[in-house]
């Protein structure tokens, strides 16, 4: 049980949180200024939103710091290599003009999209995995506040009401290794919030806004390290779970979200439309010819975020896959979910750099030389798709970090410019991005250190 003195404290912990929230946004400035970093390179330092007309030299590198992760719906669940929403947003600004359509192809929890509807641009925002289109959907869906308030505080009292029925087992999916994930307790609760879930009358859109919230603490709940990109039990982190943590938990969660919700409304406007693409591939895109009038993205890094994996709890725990999780993991680009009759010989992308690169890697693990070459020839296929699916004279801004393999150092951006200049797309420009707080958690030796954003031309 949940008493009402518990929930209080909840409450007072989301003012709090909101009330930080505001304080970071009254202190923040427009301020642009020289820095050096830790290298002893110069770079140009942003605060908050970036200048639409910020001056831009190729190779350029700035340092952007960003005040509004949390804000709006951007705040609703955690995302591996998210957006930093002032990026989209100053390229959209800059790019597109009102009602224009913006495409991300690598939509990921729908950060362009969210910035695309808060300045009055149409989006479709393209992503091959269940669990961002089921993200994607409930951060642009505004919901009816009346709606909102009422089954909010249905669905807390309920929650308070917490009890152990025989019927639970009906939302308790069964799962690999399900209960070493899981505490006995916590599976319990999990279930019961679900089943209050189910239990409402209510429309689908807030049915899946209480679900993404339930979504949000399964990490948070169970036996995982909560900030490894890789679902992972560290024992020497002794993590503490106790009885009554999923619930209370959803309801911190739950109230959070609800404020975030109720900001991103104030501003939608029902003649903007955000589409979510479930049918679609960065490499095939479903649309005509001619569609978008601009298109940015980050696609994932080679070899770093494994985003099935990521998530294998929330989408088991929603149903959204059952078994196995390799179809899914092989529909992704940078995939490692590769086979040794593809790798067993040497792939080359006739980009010389890059083929420099992927000989030296075949040297001493050809199958992570066949992840390297396979991410640079489905890049390729998606820059062909968006090129095709642009106005002309729109711009595909893309934003892309370097990593490691096997000690060589691989610059996606530079084997993407000359990749984008055979496929027909002029370079119009290109600058360094500095990654100030990354939440992805990688092995050391291939830390992501600079996004490159890549402004392309049709
Ligand atoms: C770096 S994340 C994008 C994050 C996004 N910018 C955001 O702010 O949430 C890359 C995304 O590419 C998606 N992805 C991987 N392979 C894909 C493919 N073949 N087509 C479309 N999306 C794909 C992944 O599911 C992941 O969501």
């Amino acid at each position: 049980m949940i008493t009402n003195e518990t929930i209080e404290q909840i409450k007072d912990r989301v003012v709090k949180k909101n009330n930080n929230l505001k304080r970071k946004l009254q202190k923040r400035l427009i301020n642009v200024s020289e820095v050096t970093n830790n290298f002893g390179e110069t770079l140009t330092r942003v605060d908050g939103d970036i200048p639409i007309d910020l001056p831009i030299n190729k190779g350029d590198r700035f340092l952007f710091i960003s005040y509004e992760q949390t804000r709006y719906t951007h705040g609703i669940h955690k995302y591996p290599a998210k957006f930093f929403p002032e990026l989209p947003r100053w390229l959209i600004q800059k790019y597109s003009k009102e009602s224009d359509t913006v495409l991300d192809p690598f939509g990921g929890s729908a950060t362009t999209s969210i910035e695309a509807l808060l300045h009055r641009r149409n989006s479709v925002s393209v992503d091959v995995d269940p669990f961002a289109h089921f993200l994607a959907k409930v951060k642009t869906t505004p919901l009816d506040i009346e709606e909102l308030e009422i089954y909010t505080n249905l669905l807390i009292k309920k929650i308070t009401k917490f009890k152990i029925t025989k019927n639970l087992n009906k939302y308790i999916p069964d799962f690999p290794y399900r209960d070493n994930w899981f505490n006995q307790e916590i599976i319990l609760e999990l279930a019961y919030i679900k089943k209050c879930i189910a239990a409402l009358d209510i429309s689908e859109d807030l049915r899946n806004f209480f679900l993404a919230t339930f979504s949000s603490i399964i990490r948070s709940v169970s036996n995982a390290d909560n900030n490894c990109t890789r679902t992972v039990i560290r024992k020497r982190l002794n993590k503490q779970i106790y009885p009554t943590m999923a619930l209370t938990k959803f309801v911190e969660n739950l109230l959070l979200y609800k404020s975030r919700i109720e900001q991103f409304n104030k501003f939608i406007s029902k003649d903007i439309i955000a589409d979510i693409a479930t049918t679609s591939d960065a490499r095939d895109i479903q649309y005509e010819d001619e569609s978008f009038d601009f298109a940015v993205t980050s696609p994932p890094y080679v070899n770093a975020v494994d985003y099935p994996r990521t998530h294998q709890l929330e989408l088991y725990w929603l149903e959204l896959e059952k078994g196995s999780l390799t179809p899914l993991k092989k529909k992704h680009i940078g995939t490692e979910s590769v086979s040794v009759k593809d790798y067993k010989n040497l792939h080359l992308i006739n980009v010389e750099e890059a083929d420099k690169v992927l000989k030296a890697i075949f040297e001493t693990d050809k199958r992570r030389a066949y992840i390297a070459y396979k991410f640079l020839a489905d890049m390729e296929k998606n820059i062909q798709e968006v090129y095709r699916t642009l106005k002309p004279n729109g711009r595909y801004a893309i934003v892309i970090g370097n990593n490691t393999i096997k000690g060589q150092n691989f610059e996606s951006w530079k084997y993407l410019i000359e990749i984008a200049k055979r496929n027909k797309f002029e370079i119009e420009t290109y600058f360094g991005s500095e990654i100030i707080k990354h939440f992805i958690k990688i092995k050391r030796n291939e830390r992501i250190n600079t996004d490159w954003v890549i402004v392309l031309k049709k």
